[in-house]
This record gives structure tokens, C-alpha cells and sequence, in this order.
């Protein structure tokens, strides 16, 4: 195709040459755009080099606030969590929630499981019992040949830990290997991908050497998965009701706790808003997991998959009163690491490790389902009194206000304006716009 915009050899080309392609194509003032994304870089050469190597044809950086919140107190120690997010209020809010329960009695977190699953997929024309009867025989064999990828993991105290084989009626002819394993502090996806293609060169060949020919087999996939329904860590907060108090919105707190109850019963029986109410738990979970170099897709991908494992999608958090006491908790599935990945690759998210206190794997999973829960009760408290509008109008406010370059002044003026407004970009603007002309005039 003559004069479209694609290229080959695109990833050849040095930084400056894929900028330079990028904006004379794609935008209209190519040398002020050449500026402002050479602009992004970092000043310090070999930190850049490190960030670029992260991803392929990197050309800048694309900057998202480090946030910081205080008072988490979980399992009785002190935490401040680093949160990256680029949404105004969710800081806010789970600040407030942490001091909230630091004075009833902080949050307590559980791991109640460890476990990570990989999947190896194949056709056999064979029944399910000959692969089994394979899986057995050579049990030896198979933890022998495994042996060099997994005794550093082993001497952590993990490595594998079962595999079972499956089958699906839907599927005839298709099994797979599904297998678990501890992966210590590392998440664990290059462990487990590793062994599995390991595993399945050595399975296939033990398959073709025990029937020789009898039955077809065809290697179809590796993967983990990264639906982990049995690594997940439980968060909890509780007190009595008539300590819940004093609540926003002129509510006692009974009734308050009562509210709060019945909304997270709406989420855990209407997948619409058990789809916001899980949005506002991931809200928390996935800046501190972007903070500390994990993978949050990997992390949502579960937690989903979890909030509908009885076959509807339901709410993650559920809360009881019992006696007099209110109780609100959250199960969720987090494989994390905090080795391996980016994680102390990352400046900022080695940074982030150590002001959690370089916590390993579990530690991190109890804290960011801490945060998940705090920033669950911030938005459903929120929700329930005041409405979410009041506090994520003040942050657009300021948000519009530092886009329109306003003064200290102009700042005091306009929040004192809206403190009883409707805010909107609109809306601003005019109010800044009139203060500047009334100043000229
Ligand atoms: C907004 O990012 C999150 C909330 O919508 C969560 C919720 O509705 O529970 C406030």
C-alpha cells in the first residue's frame, strides 16, 4: 500500500528514529511532539535502559501518580501503602478507611491457601486411564528429568505439588494435565511455564514409548492458569455496632451497619452491582499491586473468575451482624511475588517493597487484601451516607483547576465557590474566565 501509515523493520529503529517516524505520520506538529516525548525520558540513562527493557518499540515513559496511604494497621502492624492509580479519591478513601479501623482494632488478614495451577493440554485417542496409568508409572522418571528446573524452588520449600489428569465430555479425545505447585515468593508464571513444557516433551515421548503406536497423541498447549482459586487470603474487619460511630449523614450506627449490610447483600445477588462493588475492591488491590511491580491483569483475571465460582458473579466481600457486632470480610484469590518479575527490577517498585517493609509473598497478599477491603468500605460507607459525588467533586475541582493553571488564589476562590456547586469542567472554566477578566477590566 503506497502512502499508508505502516512500516517494516519499525522495531529496528532506534528510539529517536520510531519517534521521529511516529510524529511526522501521526501528528500535526511533529517537532513540539518530538520534544514533549523525549521530554518524559529519565534523566538517568541506565534506569531508562532498565524501563525499556520491560516492553518492546518503547519510545517515552507514561507518568501515573505515587500515592501513599497511611494508618493501615493489619494484623496489628503499622503499614503505610504505596498505591498507584491514576483515579481521583481512591487514595482518599482508603486513607480514611485505614485510620477508621486503626482505632477498632485495625484489619486481620489470612492466607488461607498457596497454591498456583498449570495446565498441560493434549489429544490422546486413548482413554483417560492409559494417561493416568503413564502419569504413574513414570512418576520417578518425570521428578527425576524435573529435577534441575525445580531444586532451587525446592530448597525454598515449594515446587510441585500434584497433577492430576482431566477430561471434558464436551471435548472427546482431549485431556490435560493439570498441576500444582508452591512457588514461594515468586508468582511463579516462568517456574510453572518452564516445567510444563519440560513435562509434556517427556510425557508425549513416555506416551509414544509405552503404546507404540497405538493411539495418537498431539501436544496441544502449556500454560498456567491463572485462575487460583486456592491461593487466596482472607481480610476482616470487626466491632461492635455501637462502636461504629459517629457516621456521616446524621445515621445511628445501627442503622448505618444495617444499610451497609444490605448494599453488600445487593452486590452479592446482582451481578450489576457486584460488577461496581468488585471495580471498588480492584480499585484498592491493583495500585498496590501495580505499586509493587505485579500483574494485575493476572490478578483480575482471578478475582472475577472467583466472584462467580458458584456460576453467578457475586460480590467478593460479604458482611454479618451478629450479636451486636459488625463484621465484614473478603476471601480473595492473589498470586503475587516479591521476587522475580519486576519486582526488584522496578525502582519504584522495589521502593514500594521496602516501605511495606520487604514483606514476602504471603505477607504482601494480606496486605493488598486489606487495602481491597478498606477501599470497599471507604465506597460502600461513602455510598450509603453522603454519596461518592460530594468527595470526587472535589478532587475533578482541583483536577479542572491545575489543567486551567489556576493561582493559589484562584484555587482558594474557586473551592470556596463550589463548596455548594455543581462542579464541571464547564462550569470552571466560566468561573476562571470570569475572575481573569474582571481582573484585566
Ligand atoms: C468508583 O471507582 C468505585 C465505586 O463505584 C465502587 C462502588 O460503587 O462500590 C465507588
Amino acid at each position: 500500500m503506497k502512502g499508508d501509515k505502516t512500516i517494516s523493520g519499525f522495531s529496528k529503529l532506534s528510539k529517536r528514529g520510531k519517534i521521529k517516524w511516529i510524529v511526522e505520520n501521526f501528528f500535526k506538529d511533529p517537532e513540539n511532539v518530538m520534544r514533549e516525548m523525549t521530554s518524559y525520558w529519565l534523566k538517568n540513562e541506565e534506569q531508562q535502559k532498565v524501563l525499556d527493557g520491560f516492553s518492546e518499540n518503547t519510545i517515552s515513559n507514561f507518568t501515573m501518580p505515587f500515592s501513599v496511604a497511611p494508618n493501615f494497621v493489619i494484623n496489628g502492624q503499622p503499614y503505610c501503602v504505596p498505591m498507584v492509580i491514576e483515579e481521583s479519591s481512591v487514595v482518599a478513601a482508603a486513607s480514611s478507611a485505614a485510620k477508621y479501623w486503626m482505632s477498632r482494632g485495625g484489619f486481620t488478614s489470612t492466607v488461607l491457601g498457596v497454591k498456583k495451577i498449570g495446565q498441560f493440554h493434549f489429544n490422546f485417542s486413548g482413554e483417560k486411564s492409559r494417561i493416568e496409568y503413564v502419569l504413574e508409572k513414570h512418576k520417578a522418571y518425570f521428578e527425576k528429568k524435573l529435577k534441575p528446573y525445580t531444586e532451587n524452588m525446592e530448597k525454598r520449600g515449594g515446587g510441585i505439588l500434584g497433577s492430576e489428569v482431566r477430561d471434558f465430555p464436551e471435548e472427546p479425545g482431549y485431556y490435560q494435565i493439570q498441576m500444582t505447585f508452591d512457588t514461594c515468593d515468586s508468582m511463579g508464571a516462568n517456574f510453572i511455564n518452564t516445567i510444563l513444557e519440560e513435562f509434556s516433551t517427556l510425557f508425549e515421548s513416555k506416551v509414544k514409548e509405552e503404546f507404540s503406536g497405538l493411539y495418537y497423541f498431539e501436544t496441544i498447549m502449556c500454560i498456567l492458569s491463572n485462575y487460583t482459586p486456592e491461593c487466596v487470603v482472607r481480610a476482616s474487619v470487626s466491632c461492635p455496632i455501637a462502636d461504629l460511630g459517629p457516621i456521616k449523614g446524621g445515621v445511628t450506627p445501627r442503622q448505618f451497619a444495617e444499610k451497609f449490610a444490605q448494599a453488600v447483600r445487593i452486590a452479592e445477588i446482582d451481578p450489576y452491582r457486584a460488577t461496581t462493588h468488585n471495580k471498588g475492591i480492584y480499585n484498592g488491590i491493583d495500585s498496590v499491586v501495580l505499586a509493587t511491580g505485579n500483574d494485575f491483569r493476572a490478578i483480575e483475571a482471578a478475582g472475577h473468575t472467583y466472584a462467580s465460582r458458584d456460576g453467578q458473579y457475586r460480590s467478593l466481600s460479604h458482611c454479618l451482624i451478629e450479636d451486636d457486632i459488625f463484621h465484614f470480610y473478603m476471601d480473595v484469590p492473589l498470586a503475587l511475588g516479591t521476587v522475580g518479575g519486576l519486582t526488584k527490577l522496578h525502582p519504584m517498585a522495589k521502593r514500594s517493597l521496602e516501605m511495606l517493609g520487604n514483606p514476602n509473598a504471603q505477607e504482601l497478599m494480606q496486605i493488598i487484601a486489606a487495602v481491597g477491603l478498606a477501599q470497599n468500605f471507604a465506597a460502600v460507607r461513602s455510598l450509603v451516607t453522603t454519596g461518592i459525588q460530594k468527595g470526587h467533586m472535589k478532587m475533578h475541582l482541583s483536577n479542572v483547576l491545575n489543567q486551567l493553571k489556576a493561582t493559589e488564589q484562584e484555587f482558594k476562590l474557586a473551592v470556596e465557590h463550589f463548596s455548594n456547586k455543581i462542579v464541571s469542567h464547564r462550569s470552571v472554566k466560566e468561573f476562571i474566565d470570569t475572575l481573569r477578566n474582571t481582573k484585566k477590566a
